[in-house]
Parts: C-alpha cells; sequence; structure tokens
C-alpha cells in the first residue's frame, strides 16, 4: 500500500487533488443536485403529505445534513485515501480502532445499490429526451402524458435498454479519472438547470394554482405525520445531499488543505435545497391545476413537466434541453455513486481504474435489472416495503445512509482529536464549537431518535 507524505507530514491523494476549491464545489454539488432534487423529492414529500414532511425534512439538512457533510469532508482530507482505507487509517490514528473500515465498506454497498436502481431512473430521463424531441407531448392531454408513461415504464426492454446506455456513460466518466472527467460537465449544468427550474416556475405561478402547490408545500398538518414520513424526511436529507456513504468523503480525499470545508459545505447545502425547493414549486401547482394526485409515486416528473412543457411556446425546445439537463444531473451523480467502490477496489486490488470501473459497472447493471422489472414484469412481485425497487430504495435512503450518517458523525465528534478536527475545519472559533456540538449531541441523538422512532422503541 502506498502512504504517500508531503511536507508538512500529511498524506497526499493517490488519485491527483482538484484544481481548485470551486472545482470541488461543484463536484459535490454535481454530486448532490440530481434525480434525488428533482424526481425524488417532489414525490416523496406528496405520498407524505407535503408541509409537515418537508419542514422535517429542511431541519434534518440543516442540523443533521450539515454537520455530517463537513465530517465527511474533514475524514475523506484527513485519510486522503477510499472510504475503507481511510476509515481504517483514521480509526488507527486516533486511537480507535481499524474496524471503523466496515463504516467505509457500508458505504461502499450502499453506493451500488443506490445506483442500480438510480441508473434505472436516469434511464427514464434519456427516453424523455427523445420523446421531447419527438414531440409527443405537444398539447397533449394528461392522459395522454400518463398513457405515454405507462407504456414505457411497462415495457422492460426499453427501461433496460435505456439503464445499459445510462450505466455505460457512468462508467465511461469514472473510468476517465477524477479531474478530466467531473469538472467540465458540472460548471454549466447547474446554473443551467436553475435558469430552466425558473422558467418552470414562470409558468407555475401562471397556472392559477399556484397558491394551491405553495399551501401543499408548506401548510404543515403534523397529524399527517407518522413515523415512517419522519424517517423518509431523514432518508430524503442523506440521500439529496449525497451524504451518509463515503460519497462526499471520496472527493475530500482529493481536497487541497486551504479550502474551507465549512464554506463549501454551505455553498452545496444551499444549491441543493434550493433546487429540491424550486422542483417543489414548479410541480405541486401542475399537479393540482391537472387534478393530478400528489402522491402518485415515482412517476410524477414524468406525468407533470411534459404538460407543462406541452403548453408552453417554444416546449419542444425546453422540454428538450430540460431532460438533457436531468440526465446531466444524474449523471454527475452516478459518478459520486460509483467513486467510493472504484477507489476501494483501485486501491485494494491494485486493478486500474478502468477496470475497477467496468468491473463494478457491470455489477450495478446487473443488480439494477431487479428495478428494471419493478415496473413491469415483477410490478406485482411485492415484500417488504414493495417491490424490489422499493425495497432497495428504503433499505439503501432509510437505513443505510442514516447508519452511515450517525458513524461517521460519531467518529468525526468523539473518536477523531479536538486537534484533528480544528485542524480540519481551521481553528477553533464558534462556528467549530457549533460544527463540534452538533457533530457529538446534535445529530447522532436527531438520527437515533428518528431510526429508533421507525422502528417503534421510543414507544
Ligand atoms: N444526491 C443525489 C441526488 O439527489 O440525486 C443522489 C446521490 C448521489 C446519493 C451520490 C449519494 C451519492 F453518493
Amino acid at each position: 500500500m502506498l502512504t504517500q507524505q508531503t511536507d508538512d507530514g500529511k498524506r497526499s491523494s493517490l488519485h491527483g487533488n482538484w484544481s481548485s476549491r470551486m472545482a470541488f464545489i461543484l463536484a459535490v454539488t454535481g454530486s448532490a443536485v440530481g434525480l434525488g432534487n428533482i424526481w425524488k423529492f417532489p414525490y416523496i414529500a406528496g405520498q407524505n403529505g407535503g408541509g409537515a414532511f418537508v419542514l422535517v425534512y429542511l431541519a434534518c439538512v440543516i442540523l443533521i445534513g450539515m454537520p455530517v457533510m463537513m465530517s465527511e469532508i474533514l475524514i475523506g482530507r484527513r485519510g486522503r485515501r477510499n472510504p475503507v482505507r481511510t476509515m481504517e487509517l483514521l480509526g488507527k490514528e486516533e486511537g480507535g480502532s481499524g474496524r471503523w473500515r466496515w463504516v467505509g465498506g457500508l458505504g461502499v454497498v450502499a453506493g451500488i445499490l443506490i445506483l442500480s436502481y438510480y441508473s434505472v431512473i436516469a434511464g427514464w430521463t434519456l427516453a424523455y429526451i427523445v420523446k421531447s424531441v419527438s414531440g409527443v407531448f405537444a398539447g397533449a392531454s394528461p392522459q395522454a402524458v400518463g398513457a405515454e408513461f405507462d407504456n414505457f415504464v411497462g415495457d422492460w426492454r426499453l427501461v433496460g435498454l435505456t439503464h445499459t446506455v445510462f450505466m455505460g456513460l457512468a462508467v465511461f466518466v469514472v473510468a476517465r479519472g477524477v479531474e478530466r472527467g467531473l469538472e467540465q460537465a458540472v460548471r454549466f449544468m447547474v446554473p443551467a438547470l436553475l435558469v430552466l427550474m425558473l422558467v418552470l416556475l414562470g409558468y407555475s405561478i401562471s397556472s392559477g394554482y399556484f397558491g394551491q402547490g405553495v399551501a401543499f408545500m408548506f401548510t404543515p398538518d403534523f397529524g399527517a405525520l407518522t413515523r415512517d414520513s419522519i424517517l423518509a424526511a431523514l432518508g430524503q436529507a442523506f440521500f439529496t445531499l449525497s451524504i451518509g456513504m463515503g460519497a462526499v468523503m471520496a472527493y475530500g480525499a482529493y481536497l487541497p488543505e486551504e479550502t474551507s470545508i465549512t464554506g463549501a459545505s454551505a455553498a452545496v447545502v444551499t444549491a441543493d435545497t434550493s433546487i429540491a425547493m424550486l422542483a417543489g414549486l414548479a410541480i405541486f401547482p401542475l399537479v393540482f391545476a391537472n387534478g393530478l394526485t400528489p402522491g402518485d409515486g415515482p412517476g410524477l416528473v414524468f406525468n407533470t413537466l411534459p404538460l407543462a412543457f406541452g403548453q408552453m411556446p417554444g416546449g419542444v425546445f425546453f422540454s428538450t434541453v430540460f431532460f438533457v439537463l436531468l440526465s446531466f444531473a444524474a449523471w454527475t451523480s452516478a459518478i459520486g455513486l460509483m467513486e467510493p467502490a472504484v477507489a476501494w477496489i483501485v486501491e485494494h486490488y491494485s486493478k486500474t481504474r478502468a477496470q475497477a470501473t467496468v468491473g463494478v459497472g457491470l455489477l450495478i447493471w446487473f443488480i439494477g435489472l431487479g428495478s428494471v422489472l419493478s415496473f413491469n414484469v415483477l410490478a406485482d412481485a411485492r415484500f417488504l416495503a414493495g417491490t424490489i425497487f422499493d425495497n432497495v430504495d428504503y433499505l439503501t435512503s432509510n437505513v443505510m445512509l442514516p447508519l452511515g450518517g450517525l458513524l461517521i458523525v460519531w467518529f468525526a465528534g468523539w473518536v477523531m482529536s479536538r486537534n484533528s478536527t480544528s485542524d480540519e475545519l481551521g481553528g477553533s472559533g464558534a462556528l467549530y464549537k457549533l460544527w463540534r456540538f452538533s457533530a457529538r449531541y446534535l445529530a447522532p441523538v436527531g438520527i437515533l431518535f428518528v431510526l429508533l422512532n421507525a422502528i417503534g422503541l421510543l414507544g
């Protein structure tokens, strides 16, 4: 195992560094902003009754997500290895145990499982580029748009094909390595996505149902909150920020010493949350304007946004650009999902990056077939949380990510010394104290509370 030391005695990364602070922020933002914001947030919020769920979600993002993200980045930068090796190395170095590597292992598995279904949904967005170009949505009725979606996901060959294409794209970028692959894509994608969300928002405001959409999203009915919807809010916070599985840790490993972790985290959390809120504000008015139901599930975005585009002047253009951007957003997230597994294999088994990526990609593709079939052939094969897709989603978002996040923030708060963490976070002022308090008490207690509450242990 290589261990390179820099002049000041710190380790340096084996995979190269980000070219600048901005490049890192862009890459983490690229990983955070994805299907989670635009596809998942609205449908999960819809299924969990809106208002109260959204408030709990926002609280989880700020009170738990932010300290966990900072912990992940600081651990990543201090360890400068893949998440498995980093946790092992720091575990020993900080007087704990090498067994902390299992936290990294949990993340590697979570990334593989998440990407297995993420790629399937990303495949839908690829198909919707083609559908947009063909003009099928122009002036289409809600029924026609709905039928278009049902026919598409009902055909396992098409869904399987687009899943395959998307995995191919993901493997291609990850195989090329950190710097060349990631940076350029995100630089224009996130701003462009923001602009298009604003266009959609404008359309939603003019739909006459904007007030109803806003009311749905922000009027809390705490009576509607169940144990499971609180857990779903926490899971969504982890999922959307890409935390709890070592992705951000893997990116942190390539972060230059002088970059502020607090500043970078705040920028990413703000960008990610804004895009999710915008997506909700654009989608819910359309849901009500067209007599659809917010709790409709994974098809929600695909059943609403094409309607709006179909009515707009220049709709074919906007719709195409939108689904291209959404596919890009999914692409940059997929990279983050593969990175822990790939970096681990490269370092642990001395494989080339290309070999590791192709191997991991094939495995993920294969597992993903379960989710491909969940919307057609195996749609009625339900157990535990529902279809195979539902189960993989539930297990990863609601169990693995919160558990991973708990262990990560616990490690940063209780196992790592004050010296190490204040060294990484740049000083011991008020901000540092706030982080440390959150990492030691607020976040662990919050996560534990939600997890124990969900399994009914809190009465
Ligand atoms: N944050 C991504 C999204 O919201 O779409 C999903 C994701 C990407 C989760 C990368 C985890 C990860 F490592």
